[in-house]
């Protein structure tokens, strides 16, 4: 050992003696909170887990597939409905013998109204002979007067002036009928007066 000799030796010990210092400085709690931040305690560390634990398929069948939805036979519901003679659906019937049950509208809070029961009888200027009936009643039953007045019809009798040819256009009363109402081919149910 002879590099060991008394110089070394002291050198050694001051080296560790500087060492020391230096450790005593640095474990001092004011250097150390000041590089690292505040002291953390120990804590338990929780983990979500990484997915729902298992659940056997039986149990889903239990709980959202216990039955089959109801099937409802359209095709037999729509054969059910009353017609015309020359075969549209007669929804006014419909309602009256309770077949159908539509809601006052789309709204939630949307009420039934009032119903209104007066024939509007419309002559025709060029051809007088061809009157035509507008009876409220049965359309108030299905329809808001919102419906008609006053995109349609102003609440004038008289007030618009049209024709058949109009109608078979698709305008006025051939907005509805000849595709969710009768057809305007079916030239009796306007043109012939109701009875009653
Ligand atoms: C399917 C369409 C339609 C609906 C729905 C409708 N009306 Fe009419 N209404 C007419 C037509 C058509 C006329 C005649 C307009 C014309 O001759 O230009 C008329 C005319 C009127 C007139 C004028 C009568 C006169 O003597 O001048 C009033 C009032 C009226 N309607 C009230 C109502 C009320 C109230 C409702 C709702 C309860 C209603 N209507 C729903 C089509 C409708
Ligand atoms: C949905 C009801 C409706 C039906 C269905 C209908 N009409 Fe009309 N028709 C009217 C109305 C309303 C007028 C206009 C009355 C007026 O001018 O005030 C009219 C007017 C007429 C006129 C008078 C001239 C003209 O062109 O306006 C003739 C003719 C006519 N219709 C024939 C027919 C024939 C034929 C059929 C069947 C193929 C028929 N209509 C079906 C409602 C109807
Ligand atoms: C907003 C839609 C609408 C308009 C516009 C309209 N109708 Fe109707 N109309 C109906 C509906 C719906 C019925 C129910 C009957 C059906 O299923 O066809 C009906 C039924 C009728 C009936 C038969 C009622 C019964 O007791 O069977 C007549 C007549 C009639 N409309 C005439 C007219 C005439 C004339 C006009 C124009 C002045 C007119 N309608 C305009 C929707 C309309």
């Amino acid at each position: 050992m002879r590099w060991f000799s008394r110089r070394t030796g002291l050198l050694a010990g001051s080296i560790a003696a500087l060492a020391l210092t230096l450790l005593n400085a640095c474990t001092a709690p004011a250097v150390l909170t000041s590089v690292l931040g505040k002291p953390v305690n120990p804590h338990e560390v929780t983990y979500e887990l990484r997915r729902p634990v298992y659940k056997p398929w039986e149990e889903f069948t239990m709980m959202y597939n216990t039955k089959a939805p109801e099937q409802t036979n359209w095709a037999e519901k729509l054969a059910a409905l009353p017609r015309y003679e020359k075969g549209d659906i007669n929804w006014v019937k419909a309602l009256d013998d309770g077949l159908i049950k539509p809601k006052p509208g789309i709204d939630d809070s949307a009420q039934d109204e009032e119903t209104e029961d007066f024939m509007v009888t419309m002559i025709p200027k060029e051809s007088p002979d061809d009157k035509a009936y507008y009876p409220h009643l049965p359309h108030t039953k299905v329809l808001s007067c919102k419906n008609c007045h006053n995109a349609i019809f102003k609440k004038k009798e008289g007030a618009s002036d049209f024709t058949m040819q109009a109608i078979k256009k698709g305008e006025f009363c051939g907005v509805c009928h000849g595709s969710v109402a009768f057809h305007p081919k079916d030239c009796d149910l306007c043109h012939v007066e109701p009875a009653g």
